[in-house]
């Protein structure tokens, strides 16, 4: 953590004069930092956070009487002075030590993000004890027209009576209003206009959704909701999914401080409905959200970056990898105003690499997977393939080639015993297999083929009984293989069970 500033030599050092920034220019100027309207909400959501709110309610109105965005929370709220304080830009010096839970830096997302939407800022906020809420406005019309650095401790505008009144009495909390939103709004109120902004206010819930997830869920979630309905957190790493595969958590280290980082390989295409894999592409879509996911204190930063190492690829698409931050660790890596950007400091470069190259190996691997196993089975007529594909009631079935030259060779040594209890467990294997689990295709087949399968299964439980399951755990994993999918009662008949 770089927290010294360098010493001044005092020979550099002659007839020191004032030059304070004007108002005018430098606020107008700040308007065009480059915030979206997803990472100023999300940077405003942040303050919130840092003061332990279990609520946020972000509302936002626009019709012929009210046009604003007010983002109010149960937090701890702040005193007159704090908030005095916390109005000005720079209200805290970036290089003072800050807590672990605190996503804050630089003491100016709250004006800047606003700032970058809106020309007018209000802010009330009530501590627990205070008998009535401290209020304090920024119009930059007014800074523009003045120059000076003044703000106002009242406002009487509809906008701000309105949100207020769902601020109501509660307890403690900071309610932040945003007006003249000139740079969200651009067009007049017509039905096409109000169209294209709910559809932006939709795209935000999407993004906070993603940049919050880790506070949206689990025993101490928060709740974050858009004009009452609720934000749901979205996982990148499909962390629900059986299919999803984890690697090992692996711990970086940098001067003395260690960065986590834990990476996953999401499942197959195939192993998901189109809903589902449409929703796990996520706000900028599967190519796009591949790679490292950046979280300083938890709170989502970069949603997918290979840091410039690698170039993102389609095969690569399945590798999400998150890596954890905390707040001390901010100019080593980084970190800007908008909490939107990160890099790794150089010396992690190396490690960070490699964890991306395996990653994204892995992907491929899993991308790939039914072309690798399709391509096999042509080899399958040369014996050399490990899998060949069967159609079995009229869906695709792969078992492994029996033929194998190594199998033949291998069973060639072996007992009639253990020969036969090899078989058995290659049974198991291709019952099992991830590819023969969630069989697609419909079930059908002549009652040929149907008896077929009886017999085979019936079988296969016996020699699964012959290898020392008991009789009612063979038939069960009988049963659990997806080819014998509505045979059960047959199966029993045939086992006179
Ligand atoms: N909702 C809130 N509840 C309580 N305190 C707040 C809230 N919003 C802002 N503050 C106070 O105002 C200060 C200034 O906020 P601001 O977002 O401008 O800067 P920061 O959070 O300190 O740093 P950063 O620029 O990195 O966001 C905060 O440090 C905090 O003390
Ligand atoms: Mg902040």
């Amino acid at each position: 953590m770089e927290n010294t500033t360098t010493r001044l030599d005092s020979q550099e050092m002659i007839n020191p004069r004032l030059a304070i920034p004007d108002a005018a220019p430098l606020v107008l100027s700040l308007r065009s930092v480059g915030y979206t309207l997803e990472t100023a909400l999300a940077d405003i959501i942040d303050n919130s956070i840092t003061a332990k709110a279990t609520e946020i309610n972000i509302d936002i109105k626009w019709n012929e009487a009210l046009n604003y965005i007010s983002v109010r929370d149960n937090g701890y709220g702040m005193n007159e002075t704090d908030l005095h304080q916390a109005m000005k830009i720079g209200s805290k010096n970036p290089i003072d030590p800050r807590g672990n839970n605190d996503l804050g830096r630089f003491g100016m997302g709250l004006k800047t993000a606003a700032f970058s939407l809106c020309k007018r800022l209000t802010v009330g906020s009530k501590l627990i004890d205070a008998n009535e809420m401290s209020m304090r406005v920024w119009d930059i019309d007014y800074i523009a027209q003045s120059n000076i650095w003044e703000l106002f401790d009242e406002s009487s505008t509809r906008n701000w009576k309105d949100a207020l009144s769902w601020f109501g009495n509660c307890e403690q909390g900071t309610i932040v209003v945003l007006e003249k939103l000139d740079r969200l709004i651009t067009e007049n109120l017509s039905d096409q206009a109000i169209g294209r902004f709910w559809q932006r206010i939709a795209d935000m819930e999407k993004h906070l959704s993603m940049v919050f997830h880790r506070f949206l869920s689990g025993p101490q979630a928060i709740a974050i909701l858009i004009n009452g309905k609720k934000i749901e957190p979205w996982d990148p790493f499909m962390r629900k999914s059986f299919a999803t595969q984890e690697f090992r958590e692996e711990f970086l280290e940098c001067n003395g401080e260690s960065v986590r980082v834990h990476a996953f390989i999401l499942p197959h295409h195939s192993k998901m409905s189109v809903e589902e894999y449409d929703e796990a592409g996520g706000v900028n879509g599967w190519m796009e959200q591949q790679g490292f996911y950046v979280y300083r204190n938890k709170r989502l930063i970069v949603p997918g970056t290979w840091f410039k190492m690698l170039r993102k690829n389609e095969p690569g698409q399945l590798a999400r990898i998150q890596l954890d931050l905390t707040g001390d660790m901010d100019f080593e890596w980084k970190i800007d105003v908008k909490k939107s950007s990160a890099a790794p400091p150089s010396i992690l470069r190396e490690g960070i690499r490699r964890i991306a190259k395996t990653a994204q190996e892995a992907s491929r691997k899993v991308y790939y997977y039914r072309g690798a196993v399709i391509n096999q089975r042509v080899k399958a007529e040369d014996n050399d393939a490990i899998w060949e594909q069967a159609s079995v009631r009229g869906r695709t079935f792969f078992r492994i080639n029996r033929g194998h030259a190594l199998l033949k060779d291998a069973k060639a040594q072996l007992s009639a015993d253990a020969e036969k209890k090899l078989n058995t467990f290659l049974s198991l294997i291709e019952g099992y297999a991830p590819m023969n689990a969630s069989l697609a295709g419909p079930v059908s087949g002549g009652t040929g083929q149907e008896n077929e399968l009886i017999e085979s299964a019936a079988r296969f439980c016996l020699d699964l009984v012959d290898a020392g399951y008991s009789s009612s755990e063979a038939l069960r994993k009988v049963l659990q293989i997806s080819i014998y999918e509505g045979l059960a009662e047959a199966i029993k008949n045939k086992l006179q069970l």
